[in-house]
């Protein structure tokens, strides 16, 4: 299937540097996503969890936003079942823009008006051939500025 999407799916842009990180719930999209990206030349750092046994999301999103706030990777990508446990750990963090996504368009808002620097995937509630056509839309998708500037600007508290 990864094989078939790979060229009708293209990140457009040179290499990046990208965080992934899963729980239980996302491990298996969190391994075909990593396998997609490296394919197609990215470079990308699994943070884990690497087995399918009951874990933490908090424990992975974490180091994951540390990283991305340290300027390390352009983005990140978590899943869980929901995403939602993932996005609310990684949004605690100042320098993280965690958006949830579960359509393609979404995908590409979350980048165009939030600048949103991790992309949220439910993997229990969208296919697999949705989320690697939403990670190719989040990455492909430039921050527009402007008025969506001023917005984020006052995220931070
Ligand atoms: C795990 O069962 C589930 O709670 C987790 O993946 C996520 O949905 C939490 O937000």
């Amino acid at each position: 299937m990864v094989e078939n999407k790979i060229f009708t799916l293209i990140v457009k842009k040179i290499t990046m540097k990208i965080a992934i990180g899963s729980d239980h719930a996302g491990i298996s999209y969190k391994t075909s996503i990593i396998e997609f990206l490296t394919k197609q030349g990215h470079e990308v750092e699994n943070f884990g969890t690497n087995s399918d046994a009951s874990c933490d999301y908090s424990d992975f999103a974490h180091p994951l936003s540390e990283g991305i706030e340290k300027g390390n990777f352009e983005f990140g990508i978590l899943i869980c079942g929901t995403a939602n446990g993932m996005l609310m750990t990684a949004n605690k963090h100042q320098g993280i823009r965690a958006g949830l996504a579960w359509n393609e368009e979404i995908a590409g808002i979350i980048r165009a008006h939030n600048d949103a620097n991790i992309i949220g995937i439910p993997a229990r509630f969208v296919g697999l051939d949705l989320a690697l056509a939403m990670v190719v839309k989040f990455m492909n998708t430039d921050f527009e500025g402007g008025r969506h500037k001023t917005r984020i600007d006052k995220i931070p508290c």
